[in-house]
This record gives C-alpha cells, structure tokens and sequence, in this order.
C-alpha cells in the first residue's frame, strides 16, 4: 500500500472473490493474516440495487440489507481501504446505480467477466460478456467516469492469445485501475493446466497492473511460492482463491499456521460479526477439507446455529463473551418504544 486510502494495485495478493466464501470474516482474516485487498463475494446488481444502506451499530458494520431483510453485504471499518466489491452486472446504468449505493464504504470496484455458470451467463453476465466487449467497454466507461473510487475487472483468458491480449488493451483504454486474469478459457475448470504464457503476454501489452490468477493447487501452496507465481506469469499481483479458501493463512509470510488454529480465528470473527451460521458451516467445511467427514467434521455439518458450531470446537466461553458485549451495546442503543 503505497499511500494510505489510495489502493494499489502493484506488488500486492488478494483475495480473491469467491462466492460464500467471500463475505466479512474470511475477508478480515485473510488481512489479519497478511493480504494486501480482499474482494467481496460476487453480487448481482439486481438483487443489490434494491438494498438500503444500514448503518449496524451494534455490529459495527454497514450493512446492504435486502427488502426481505437479508444481508446482502456487511462490512466495517477496518476493511474500507483494503476491500473491493465485486458485482455482476450487465448493464451499465444497473451497475452505476449499485456502484454508487457502496462506493464510499469500499475502496474498489470490481467487475466479474469470468464466471462461466449458467446463472450468470443466461442474463449476460460473467464469462459471457467475453464476447460482447462493446458492453465491457459500456459498462466500465460508466462506472470509471461515474465514480470517484478506483474501478477493476475479473475476466478469463479466450482461446487465442491474440484476442485475449487485444481485449485487454481495450479493456485498458476505459481507464479501470487493474486487471484480474484467472489464466483459463471459460471452458476450462480448475482441474486443467494454468496458461501461464497467456498471463504473462497479457502482463506484458498493458500499463495497466494485471493481477495473475488461477494459480492455487498446482503452483502457490503458501506464501512462499507466491513470487515464483508472479515471476512466471510476468504479473503485477497475485490473487489467490482456493488456496486461500482452504487456509487463508497462505498470505502469511511467516508460513501457514495449522488448519485447526485458522478455524478458531475464523470462528472468532463469524461469532463477533454475527455471521449467518449456514456460510460459517460451508467455510469451515472448506477448511476441514478431507476431514469433512471426521467426527469433528459431522458435530459442524449439523450445528444449526453458531452457538452449536463453538460448542463443536470448544469455544462456548467465546461465544458467551462476545454475546455479553452485543446485549451491552444494544443497552446503548435501545430501540425506539412506539408511543
Ligand atoms: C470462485 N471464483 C469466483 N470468481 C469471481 O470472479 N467471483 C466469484 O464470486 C467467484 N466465486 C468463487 C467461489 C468459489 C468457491 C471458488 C473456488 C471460486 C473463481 C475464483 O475467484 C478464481 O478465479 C478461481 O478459483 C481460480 O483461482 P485459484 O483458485 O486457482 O486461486
């Protein structure tokens, strides 16, 4: 981070966006544990548009609370330099809208073109705006001369290197801030080979960072191995996913801390952020890994509450503390009595 407030995009690891994964307590323990950005998990700006803006102060938090009440993005103070909200749109004034309703408690922007699944791509959104780079173009233009807050894309590889280097000039020329390449083709899933060359051309065509990604798994297994990534994808950044689903502690430069000692620190902040315990349940199990179905593994998947999810890790006392703090604070700030 070069100047406080003002995000940079160079030399730096992100976490990447990930669906469920993405929300506020994976993106403050990935901080914590080192990670320069943290994008939020993808949202529709269809859903988004119809939020209202909820300051949460017995949280803390700002919530973006969905007509049926549901919280559609929480996040708090010590995020709002590092994180980066990441929407689905296909529609540039949709995507102006709901850029503006978040844009002063985010540091970023960001637009996903990557996402290959049929929810996505039906309503032109994700991978599928690979193929209309007028709308790219629409869409980012909008955002870049509507916002005063840096504004990025998420996009795949196409199959000629050619193309894909020619998009990302164009993409360039709307002035977004940074570039995140997932180094696949949309056809591609996470089992095929990295095109690390592909990377590496895309990094070398444009001034503007290009953030490497796809690299989890075969080639960034903890921190170490994230300026050998970058180097071999000739990248600005690294953004990682996987490897930072299953232990977020790969952003940590003094190595990974064990697995078991990462997801009480998780628990910690689902607990303190009143996180719904359906998405801790799916976090953790992302965690757990093969030891899903460990005894350990079974008390999770059936915990119905978050209460049950300490119990099942021997953190009943925690949860009980922080439940204190929240009633105090909600003495604070007693609700209105109707007349
Ligand atoms: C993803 N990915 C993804 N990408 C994106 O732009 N927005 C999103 O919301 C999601 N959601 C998501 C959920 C989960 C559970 C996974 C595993 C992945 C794709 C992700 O950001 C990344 O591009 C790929 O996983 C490749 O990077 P890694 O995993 O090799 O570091």
């Amino acid at each position: 981070m070069a100047t406080p407030g003002v995000l940079c995009f160079r030399d730096i690891t992100a976490l990447a966006p990930m669906v469920r994964v993405g929300t506020l307590p994976m993106r403050l323990l990935a901080l914590d544990y080192g990670a320069d950005i943290v994008y939020c998990e993808e949202l529709i700006d269809i859903k988004m548009v119809t939020c209202e803006r909820v300051v949460n102060e017995e949280l803390d938090t700002v919530d973006f609370v969905a007509p049926d009440e549901r919280v559609m993005f929480r996040t708090c103070e010590r995020e709002r330099d590092r994180v980066v909200f990441q929407m689905g749109t296909a529609d540039p004034d949709r995507a102006l809208a709901v850029a503006l309703l978040v844009e002063k408690d985010v540091a970023a922007i960001d637009v996903n073109m990557g996402c290959p699944k049929e929810y996505s791509t039906k309503g032109g959104m994700g991978a599928a705006l690979l193929s209309d780079p007028d709308k790219i173009e629409a869409i980012l233009t909008k955002l870049v001369q509507g916002l005063s807050k840096p504004v990025t894309c998420k996009i795949r590889i196409l199959p000629s290197m050619e193309d894909t280097v020619r998009l990302v000039q164009r993409i360039e020329r709307t002035g977004v801030a940074a570039i995140a390449v997932h180094g696949r083709t949309r056809e591609e899933r996470p089992k095929h080979p990295l095109h690390c060359d592909f990377l590496k051309a895309v990094s070398g065509a444009v001034g503007v960072p290009v953030i490497a990604n796809g690299g989890s798994l075969d080639m960034v297994k903890s921190f170490e191995d994230v300026a050998a990534f970058r180097s071999a994808t000739g990248a600005a950044a690294v953004m990682l996913a996987r490897a930072a689903m299953w232990n977020p502690s790969v952003f940590r430069r003094q190595g990974l801390l064990p697995v078991q000692t990462v997801m009480e620190d998780y628990l910690k902040y689902a607990v303190r952020y009143d996180n719904h315990a359906f998405n801790t349940k799916y976090c953790l199990c992302q965690m757990l890994r093969d030891k899903v179905e460990s005894e350990m593994g079974k008390l999770v998947k059936t915990a119905q509450t978050l209460s049950d999810i300490c119990a099942a890790y021997g953190m009943q006392a925690y949860y009980e503390e922080v439940q204190v703090l929240l009633r105090s604070r909600r003495g604070l700030h007693p609700p209105e009595t109707p007349v």
